[in-house]
């Protein structure tokens, strides 16, 4: 499939069929998916919680509402991204750490400059605890985006789900103990025949609304 095809197709699917798992080939696409995820300063202030087993997934079942409480429960898969509570001394040097292990430094002058400007870029978004939350929130949405996409080009339909409860999700999860907070979940799966919404056409508004070509 080209990208037109993929983003025409690919729909907010609104009922799964619960008797159809992920091969593990597409589970192994989604979670590399979602490790390479890009974010502002490879700051991956992340931790994503697949959830698969029907153990699992009643067990976050509720901090959902009941209009995503079915797509929980027969989604092949649930993602529940997590972000730090804080980006801390800790993560800042892990993140350096795997830089260098992965091969990305040929001097120390390059790596001392990576994690200047990591840093740079943090404090820029750490004015408050609130406005660097809100930093991070907006890597894992980034992640969001991706898996949606990489799900329809692997043929699996996805929801994007904020209608839940983050404080609930949290305490179940027992995230502030592991310094996380919920931020958004994503079910993946296969369709069913009750999907009203993949017989519904896309609505976007036209392109002249909101794309300017300087
Ligand atoms: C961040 C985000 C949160 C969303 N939350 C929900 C949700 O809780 N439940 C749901 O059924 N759809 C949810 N949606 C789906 C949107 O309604 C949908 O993406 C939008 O109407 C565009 O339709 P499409 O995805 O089918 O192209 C969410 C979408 C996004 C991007």
């Amino acid at each position: 499939m080209n990208i037109t095809d993929i983003i025409r197709t690919r729909y907010t699917s609104k009922a799964y069929d619960a008797s159809r798992g992920l091969t593990d080939e597409q589970r192994e696409q989604l979670l590399e998916l979602l490790r390479l995820s890009p974010s502002s300063v490879n700051s991956q202030p992340w931790h994503f919680f697949a959830v698969e087993s029907a153990e699992a997934k009643a067990r976050i079942l509720p901090a959902f509402g009941e209009a995503n409480a079915a797509k929980v429960q027969n989604a092949a898969m649930v993602v529940v991204f997590t972000t730090h509570t804080e980006m801390s001394e800790e993560h800042l040097n892990t993140l350096l750490s795997q830089e260098q292990q992965d091969g990305r430094f040929n001097s120390d002058d390059a790596k001392a400059g990576q994690d200047a400007g990591r840093r740079y870029f943090v404090n820029l978004n750490s004015h408050s605890v609130e406005q660097q939350r809100n930093w991070m929130a907006r890597q894992a949405y980034l992640s969001l985006g991706f898996l949606l996409f990489g799900a329809a080009a692997i043929g699996l339909d996805a929801t994007p789900i904020e209608g839940f409860t983050p404080q609930l999700m949290d305490e179940i999860l027992n995230l502030p103990a592991l310094g996380l907070q919920s931020v958004v979940v994503a079910a993946i799966g296969h369709r069913s025949e009750q999907d009203f919404n993949a017989r519904l056409p896309k609505s976007r508004l036209e392109r002249g609304k909101v794309i300017t070509l300087l």
